[in-house]
């Protein structure tokens, strides 16, 4: 079968979306002192965009930053069992997710990814793809309907949450009383202190966290809603209730754990769900808002978008097939996370003595990987601030140095989602894009900061043009 599509060459781009500007060390710290500065992207100094390993000249315990390829392989895949998640990732996540496969580790994370990656298999997709488009097709109601400018980000947010709820659960989320999930994690989001620096600076390897009542409260009520959801399920089985059509909830239920004939308990199919529906959304949402206000700059760039979908799907609707079509389309949702990688900061922390470039490695030690400096180092990409999707056509893809693009990390901890999250990225895209135009009002306002994604630092606020009326 052709995959490809012969399409004219597409523009080559030469914009720069927003990031922070590239200072010196001792600018950082005069930032980071005189004006407050506690965003992480803004106390990057130049210099971590060059290196290939380097220690944080501060903090309590040692931290490294490692942009090497070869040693980014050695901690995530080859020596991943020496490098488990960081105790600052666990301790931002637990409250929500418990011991859910994100934060896991050792035997516990093992018997969860044997039980979880079936659920995640290529199949599902087919499944999850009618969901994804009902979630589409209530945001183009949605916003056909907007009489004023709509708020870009908070809107990617919605359709990514309804379209991974509907997956998980087969329903939509405005349809239920799990809405309130949805609320309670934009609250959580904005409350829960991973990237905060001063955290990561002044915690002491495996320290210890106080818990944060704003968060605390978020969470509870998050898993007290997936709690009343998963006993409704767990009651439809013990009545002998078959459903229709598979779910990503029906897989997790049914998964069995192959080498004991173990299944889920009630509390670990909360963690589960947890963490799907947070991985899930916010991971998208986030390079769906930067690609749609990358879009609103590059008129040229969401021509090509266009002239693709019209090349592929004529004026009918876009069904599974094409998306694996669309390549153009793909590569504008892949440039946008070399740029915003949602996952920005990779943490592990060492467990045993390692040396790597003639520094000791020791155990304690805080082992930082980060797509976004990887994703923007000098050394790996040409022009590496500019966005350009031809980076990431099939024939240019190929070229590109190993190991140096990882928005979906890398190793056995591999994000599960990643066939998920670029079906509905594509389909996003392509949907969007051939019914509207996005004009960003006060597009010099918008800049990049790290929360639990790579968020912008207000809302992206945006006029919408429906091109159908
Ligand atoms: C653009 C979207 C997404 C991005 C950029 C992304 C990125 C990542 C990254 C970088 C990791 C590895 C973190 C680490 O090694 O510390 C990860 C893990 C994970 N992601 Fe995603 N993700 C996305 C979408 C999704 C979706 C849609 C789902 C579920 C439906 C999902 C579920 C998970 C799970 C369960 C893990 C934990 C895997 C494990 O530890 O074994 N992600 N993701």
């Amino acid at each position: 079968m052709n995959l490809t599509v012969p399409v004219e060459p597409p523009p080559s781009s030469n914009y720069r979306p927003p990031a922070p500007a590239r200072r010196s060390e001792a600018a950082i710290l005069a930032r980071a002192v005189f004006l407050r500065q506690r965003d992480l992207l803004n106390l990057l100094p130049a210099e971590a965009y060059r290196l290939k390993m380097g220690k944080v000249p501060i903090g309590k315990r040692r931290i490294w930053i490692v942009n090497d390829p070869k040693l980014i392989r050695r901690i995530l895949v080859e020596k991943a069992e020496d490098y488990p998640k960081s105790d600052l990732m666990v301790a931002a996540l637990k409250p929500l997710v418990g011991d859910g496969i994100f934060i896991s580790n050792g035997h516990t994370w093992k018997r969860q990814r044997r039980m979880i990656e079936p659920s995640f298999a290529h199949m599902r997709l087919t499944t999850a793809y009618p969901q994804m488009v009902g979630a589409v097709d209530t945001l183009i109601s949605e916003l056909a309907a907007a009489k004023g400018p709509v708020e870009l980000d908070a809107a990617m947010s919605r359709v990514t949450a309804d379209a991974i709820y509907r997956t998980i659960f087969s329903e939509p989320l405005a349809s239920s009383d799990a809405r309130g999930v949805f609320d309670a994690f934009q609250r959580y989001q904005d409350v829960v202190p991973q990237v905060n620096p001063k955290t990561i600076i002044s915690s002491p390897a495996n320290g210890s966290f106080d818990d944060v009542p704003a968060v605390v409260n978020a969470c509870r009520e998050i898993r007290g809603v997936l709690g009343r959801l998963i006993d409704r399920r767990l009651a439809e089985e013990a009545a002998g209730k078959v459903r229709d059509g598979d779910d990503l909830a029906g897989a997790v239920m049914a998964a069995r754990d192959r080498e004991t004939g173990t299944r889920f308990d009630r509390d670990e199919l909360i963690d589960q769900i947890a963490v799907f529906f947070l991985a899930g959304h916010e991971t998208s949402a986030s390079v769906l808002a930067w690609s749609f206000f990358i879009l609103s700059q590059t008129p040229e760039i969401a021509a090509e978008i266009r002239a693709e979908v019209k090349e592929i799907c004529g004026d009918g609707p876009i069904e599974y097939a094409h998306i694996a079509r669309m390549v153009y389309t793909r590569a504008v949702f892949k440039e946008t996370m070399r740029l915003y990688p949602p996952v920005s900061f990779i943490t592990r922390i060492a467990t045993r003595s390692d040396e790597m470039r003639d520094h000791k490695v020791e155990p304690g030690d805080l082992v930082v990987v980060s797509p976004w400096l990887v994703h923007r180092h000098d050394k790996f990409w040409k022009d590496p601030e500019v966005f350009r999707p031809e980076r990431f056509l099939p024939e240019n893809e190929k070229k590109l140095k190993a190991d140096t693009y990882l928005p979906f990390g890398l190793g056995p901890r591999v994000c599960p989602g990643g066939g998920f999250a670029q079906t509905e990225g594509v389909l996003i895209l392509a949907s969007l894009t051939r019914r509207f135009a996005f004009e960003t009002l006060a597009p010099e306002k918008v800049n990049p900061v790290c929360r639990m994604t790579v968020r912008p630092d207000a809302a992206i606020r945006a006029r919408v043009i429906d091109l159908a009326a």
